[in-house]
């Protein structure tokens, strides 16, 4: 492979959008960030130096790390952060991936800002499974606050009534025509007539599932989190925070008298405060022959605009989830655990005050307001990263490998679901020796819930093996899994009031962390670490640190 040289400064740069202008933390001064582009079995050496009164870290989302955990980017979990003036070089091997991915900040509430595509090409000896696309086009969705979305993140710890919701959705950092003062900030996609184009559909919004939509036109889903998907044909695509998914979108063979919108807005089960707002894009086609500019031309075009999904459209999300399937044949294989090593258990909860009475309610703010937990363990961060501990032998009063592998409270749908489960802080994770093959249900708590829990896993894809509402139930429902050609990713979302089972094999040595990739969830405490140990082999060993590893 070959080595790809990137330089990330992390400065300051004002932005303006909504009319608002404010000083964004940036990489470079771009916002969104700069585009990586590498190719299987490349080395990428990434160094980022912070200009910015923050600390930070930057995590490749999606990339195992094989051997490599040192550069996975998690503050506290396998790096302390990048203080103040000084700088890391992230150095890995991409090995046995490619597809779409992206990169973001991994620290705070910084990945509001600090996010970018991350994309790996095939080999140049082998090709994709559909036929090669006449461009490529990434399309990145994130959130805008009009206000410093650190001091939204403080909120969130303190008041418990929810976060404050983003102004906007964001494609490609721009808001587009549907919110006031937003109009020239829009995205364009210029296309040709009769072309196929890939658009690497990437959801880096820190607090909102979407659904994404183009009037009149048809999309092919043929990647999920960098992973072959058996195609399928759909008007609309559901997207968590942390997934991508790839698509094929073929424009109409003649030059259309019309212009079109290419919107997404959130996908919500519940009550709650969200920005149930709208952002759109636009689709034009290029005129050949005229010599007008097109935006001038598409102004006077009638415009067509999506029809998405109902906001709480369950029945949708089902079906789409259940059309996700590995291409699973000779040269993409699903090697989907047949057998289970161990078997876990998690319950994923959200709990408002008060608590009930016997029951500790601890979480970020003592149990007064939300409590978010994995079995009853609100994760704490420790004050050094798991991984340095965890490689130099000094777990003691870091972390403790009592992480529970079934809830402390059993879990029942049928009877009146608590409010606020007992809740403990703690930094407890699980360790699992090296080539355990995992079989971890997650069960979501909160019937009332409003979203479905995007649980994102470091180091590792997973096979998303079954998913089901109400109560797992351990003696019938395992007879139903796929484990011939379950999707495989690095995210899935926990359905609220249902539960998801994955499958993986733990072949990669380190420090992994797990969590809800709706950024607040996180800072609530729905976060745990895996520890896996090394294997005998050589190439079964997590590497030494870096020199210029930080320390804390
Ligand atoms: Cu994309 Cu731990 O996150």
């Amino acid at each position: 492979g070959t080595i790809r040289h990137y330089h990330f400064d992390i400065r300051y740069r004002n932005v303006t959008r909504l009319c608002h202008t404010k000083s964004v933390i940036t990489v470079n001064g771009q916002f969104p960030g700069p585009r990586i582009v590498a190719r299987e079995g490349d080395r990428l050496i990434i160094k980022v130096v912070n200009h910015v009164k923050n600390n930070i870290s930057i995590h490749w989302h999606g990339i195992r790390q094989l051997q490599s955990g040192w550069f996975d980017g998690p503050a506290y979990v396998t790096q302390c952060p990048i203080q103040i003036g000084q700088s890391y070089v992230y150095n890995y091997t991409i090995k046995g991936q490619r597809g779409t991915l992206f990169w973001h900040a991994h620290i705070s509430w910084l990945r509001s800002t600090i996010y970018g595509p991350l994309i790996i090409l095939p080999k140049h000896t082998t090709q994709y499974p559909f036929a090669k696309p006449h461009k490529e086009v990434p399309i990145i969705f994130g959130e805008w606050w009009n206000t410093d979305t650190e001091a939204v993140i403080t909120q969130a710890l303190q008041t418990g009534g929810g976060p404050n919701v983003s102004d906007a959705y964001t494609i490609n950092g721009l808001p587009g025509p549907l919110y006031n003062c937003s109009a020239k900030d829009t995205y364009k996609l210029k296309v040709k007539a009769g072309k196929t184009y890939l658009l690497r559909l990437i959801n880096a919004a820190l607090n909102d599932e979407l659904f994404f939509s183009i009037a009149n036109h048809t999309l092919e889903v043929v990647e999920a989190d960098a992973v072959y998907v058996k195609p399928f044909m759909t008007n609309t695509i559901l997207i968590a925070p942390g997934q991508t998914t790839n698509v094929l979108l073929k424009t109409k063979a003649l030059y259309p008298n019309a212009a079109f919108l290419m919107t997404a807005r959130p996908y919500v089960t519940g009550q709650g405060t969200f920005d149930n707002s709208t952002v759109a894009g636009t689709l034009e086609y290029k005129v050949p022959s005229r010599t007008q500019n097109s935006s001038a031309s598409f102004k006077n075009l009638p415009l067509f605009q999506p029809i998405l999904p109902a906001l709480n459209d369950t029945s949708f999300a089902t079906k789409f989830a259940n059309k996700l399937h590995s291409l699973a044949n000779a040269e993409f294989p699903a090697n989907v655990p047949q057998t289970v090593d161990k078997h876990f258990l998690f319950t994923i909860s959200l709990g408002t005050s008060p608590c009930q009475k016997n029951q500790t309610c601890q979480g970020p703010t003592n149990g007064t307001k939300f409590a978010a937990s994995v079995n009853n363990v609100s994760f704490t961060l420790p004050t050094t990263a798991l991984l340095q501990s965890h490689f130099f032998g000094q777990s003691n009063g870091i972390y403790s490998p009592n992480f529970p592998i079934s809830p402390l409270i059993p879990f029942n749908y049928t009877g009146t679901p608590p409010n606020n489960t007992m809740v403990n802080n703690g930094t407890k994770v699980v360790v699992l020796p090296f080539n355990t093959s995992v079989e971890l249900i997650m069960q979501d708590t909160s019937i009332l819930g409003a979203e479905s829990h995007p649980l994102h896993l470091h180091g590792f894809n997973f096979f998303v093996v079954g998913q089901g509402f109400g109560n797992f139930d351990p003696n019938k429902d395992p007879s139903n899994f796929n484990l011939v050609d379950p999707v495989e990713r690095n995210t899935i979302g926990v359905p609220s009031g249902g539960w998801v089972a994955i499958r993986f094999l733990a072949d990669n040595p380190g420090v992994w962390f797990m969590h809800c990739h709706l950024e607040v969830h996180t800072s609530w405490g729905l976060r745990m670490a895996w520890v896996v140990l090394d294997g005998n082999l050589p190439n079964q060993k997590l590497l030494p640190p870096p020199p210029d590893l930080p320390n804390c």
